[in-house]
Formats: C-alpha cells, sequence, structure tokens
C-alpha cells in the first residue's frame, strides 16, 4: 500500500514508518519538524535500507498538502501530525486548538479532494478523561473530565472524524486510542527526543539515569492504588507501531475507535524499579504533590484489536526498559549527536 504519514518524523512516527516499510508499504512523510529531527527519518532508512519520501511542510498549508496527494497518490493516510505537550497546551490552548484541529481538518478536504477514503488516527486515552470503569473499553464514557487544551483537542478531532464520516458513506477512519507509548526501536538508533525537559515519566526517567536530570519527582503516593503512586498501561512503541500497520488492514466504512494498549496497569515505582533492574543502579526518585489534572489509574481493555485484527502487545515491560534504555545510553543527547 501507498501510505502517506503525517508528522512521521516524530517519536510513534518514527517507529510506524520503518514497522511500514518492514512490511513493504510505500511510504511518504510530511512533517514540519517543530518537534521532531530530519536525522530520525535518516536512521529510519539506515534501519529499513528502503527509501522514504520527505517533504517539510505545515500540514495546514493545503496546496502543498494536494499536490503531494496528487504526486503520491497514497491509497490510505496515517495522521499523526498535533503538537502534543499537556503542560504546553495549558499555557498556549489557542496554538493547541489552531495547530490540532486545522491540520485534521485540512487534511480531510484535502483528502476529499483527492478522493482518498481511508485514514488512521492517532488519538489517545485522554479522551477517556476520568475513567468511567476499568479496564477502558471503548465504548466507555469519553470528554467527560478530560483535564487540558491537548486532551481535548484529541476528542474534538475524533468528532470530526466521525461527522466527517457519516457524511462521506465510502469514508473508513480508524482512531487509534494510545495508551502510555515507552521503549524504542531495538537498534537504538530512534527514539523519543523531547526537546524540552520531558513531561512524560519514561524519558524523565531515563534522563535521569544517564545523569541529564538528578532525580525524578514521583506526582504523588496517595492514590487509591497498590502503592499509592500513578498506575498507567505502557505500551511499546514496537507494538504500538505494528498496531498502525494492522489498522492499514481495516477498510470498513465508518469510524472504528481501538485501544492500543496492553491490558496491564504498571504504578510509577514498579516502572521505576523495572528501569532501575535494566540500568544495574538505583535510579533517584522524591515524592512530591500530585500533578493536577492526572487520574489514579487507567489501563485498557484490549479485545478489539485482537478480535478484529489480531493485533496484540507482544513485547514485555522490561524489553521496553532495555529498548528505551539502550537508545539514551546510545543517545544521551538525542539526535543532536552522533550516536555514542
Ligand atoms: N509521573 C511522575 N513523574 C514524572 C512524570 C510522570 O510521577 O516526572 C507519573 C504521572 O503522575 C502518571 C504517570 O507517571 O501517574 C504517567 O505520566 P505521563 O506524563 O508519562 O503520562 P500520562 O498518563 O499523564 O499522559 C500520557 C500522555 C498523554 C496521553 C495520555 C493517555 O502524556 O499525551 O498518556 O493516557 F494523553
Amino acid at each position: 500500500m501507498r501510505v502517506l504519514v503525517t508528522g512521521g518524523a516524530g517519536y510513534i512516527g518514527s517507529h510506524v514508518v520503518t514497522q511500514l516499510l518492514a512490511q513493504d508499504h510505500q511510504v511518504h512523510v510530511i512533517d514540519d519538524l517543530s518537534n521532531s529531527s530530519i536525522e530520525g527519518l535518516r536512521r529510519v532508512r539506515t534501519i529499513t535500507g528502503q527509501e522514504v519520501g520527505f517533504t517539510r511542510a505545515d500540514l495546514r498549508e493545503k496546496d502543498t498538502l494536494t499536490s503531494i496527494l496528487r504526486s503520491f497518490g497514497p491509497d490510505a493516510v496515517i495522521h499523526l501530525a498535533g503538537l502534543k505537550s499537556v503542560s504546553e497546551s495549558v499555557v498556549r490552548p489557542a496554538l493547541y486548538y489552531n495547530v490540532n484541529l486545522n491540520t485534521t481538518l485540512v487534511l480531510l478536504a484535502a483528502m476529499g479532494d483527492a478522493g482518498i477514503g481511508r485514514l488512521v488516527f492517532s488519538s489517545s486515552a485522554t479522551v477517556y478523561g476520568v475513567p468511567s470503569e476499568l479496564p477502558l473499553r471503548e465504548t466507555s464514557a469519553v470528554g467527560m473530565g478530560i483535564t487540558n487544551p491537548y486532551g481535548r483537542t484529541k476528542y474534538m478531532n475524533e468528532l470530526i472524524i466521525a461527522d466527517h464520516a457519516a457524511a462521506h458513506p465510502d469514508f473508513s477512519a480508524v482512531l487509534l486510542r494510545y495508551f502510555n507509548p515507552i521503549g524504542a526501536h531495538p537498534s537504538g538508533l530512534i527514539g523519543e527526543d523531547p526537546a524540552q525537559i520531558p513531561n512524560n515519566l519514561a524519558p524523565y526517567v531515563t534522563q535521569v539515569a544517564v545523569g541529564r536530570l538528578p532525580y525524578l519527582q514521583v506526582f504523588g503516593d496517595e492514590y487509591d492504588t497498590p502503592d499509592g503512586t500513578g498506575v498507567r498501561d505502557y505500551v511499546h512503541v514496537m507494538d504500538l507501531a505494528d498496531g498502525h500497520v494492522a489498522a492499514l488492514s481495516h477498510s470498513d466504512a465508518g469510524v472504528t475507535a481501538v485501544n492500543l494498549g496492553t491490558g496491564r496497569g504498571t504504578s510509577v515505582l514498579e516502572l521505576l524499579h523495572a528501569f532501575s533492574a535494566v540500568v544495574g543502579r538505583e535510579i533517584p526518585y522524591r515524592i512530591v504533590d500530585p500533578r493536577p489534572g492526572d487520574v489514579a489509574a487507567a489501563w485498557a481493555d484490549v479485545a478489539r484489536a485482537r478480535a478484529i485484527w489480531g493485533w496484540e502487545a507482544s513485547r514485555t515491560l522490561s524489553e521496553a526498559c532495555v529498548d528505551a534504555w539502550r537508545w539514551q545510553r546510545q543517545n544521551p543527547n538525542g539526535f543532536s549527536a552522533p550516536p555514542a
């Protein structure tokens, strides 16, 4: 299949592109490189030995997008482009609504003009807000209790895509609701490279382990969870990438939401200990106040992905820690320097 990947140079995108190429799909990436690096795509070429088309552009430039759709002629679009920092979205909400909604609106219009009717969208478990039940099913309540603009843009994108699908009976859209992606490609050549101090747990832990940050702040230890720290469903980014490849097989008209997670919850301290075991020493941490907007626990029901595509996460938490640590050790400063 010919697949256009928006945001394909980022953390998740580079792994998705790698797995698409490994399955002999032809890929073109459009990315503005605002939070990613062209070096990531170079390394995808090294890993796969295959070419990836690339256009540096803002997806909201409809003329550029239209000309790519015309010349590349994709069968499907995987739409990952967007801003993703929860904390930044609280400070710059208008920017988040502008980028995350207009990219999708322009993409849908351009796909309509070009007659392309298959979309896989990068959504998030954040759409479930405060969980109404655990595990979270695709049928669980969405939209209630989302605590930040970033999360609301994901939810609004789901609504926009569903309305678009309802108005275009042949349109097929998959909403992939990611839980917490961690890990890296086993080569250690690509991985997560946050531009600023990481918001997310796993890159923060590896940056402490490599000596870039002094200690982890554990946000609260009095939640109603087995050890009092927050519980999440950490899914290996390679499994997540394989989930996108599986989603491409989906041709049912209409909109289908699918969780991508492992179905297992892991606490902050459990994850920290799993990393310590891999790194071979204690990783320093301090318990601090809970982070506003965090929920106590969230993990996925993963039955739907298994039932419709036979997809399930196959890599363990320990493998994710090994791979994340290899990436961080080999690239202590991310993509900004050659691999060690
Ligand atoms: N945590 C810490 N210290 C840190 C960072 C995180 O203790 O420095 C804790 C959090 O309190 C939480 C857990 O680690 O309990 C995971 O936090 P993350 O920030 O890594 O992930 P979140 O679950 O808060 O959010 C992530 C993504 C969102 C996405 C959401 C989907 O950042 O984009 O998963 O569930 F929407």
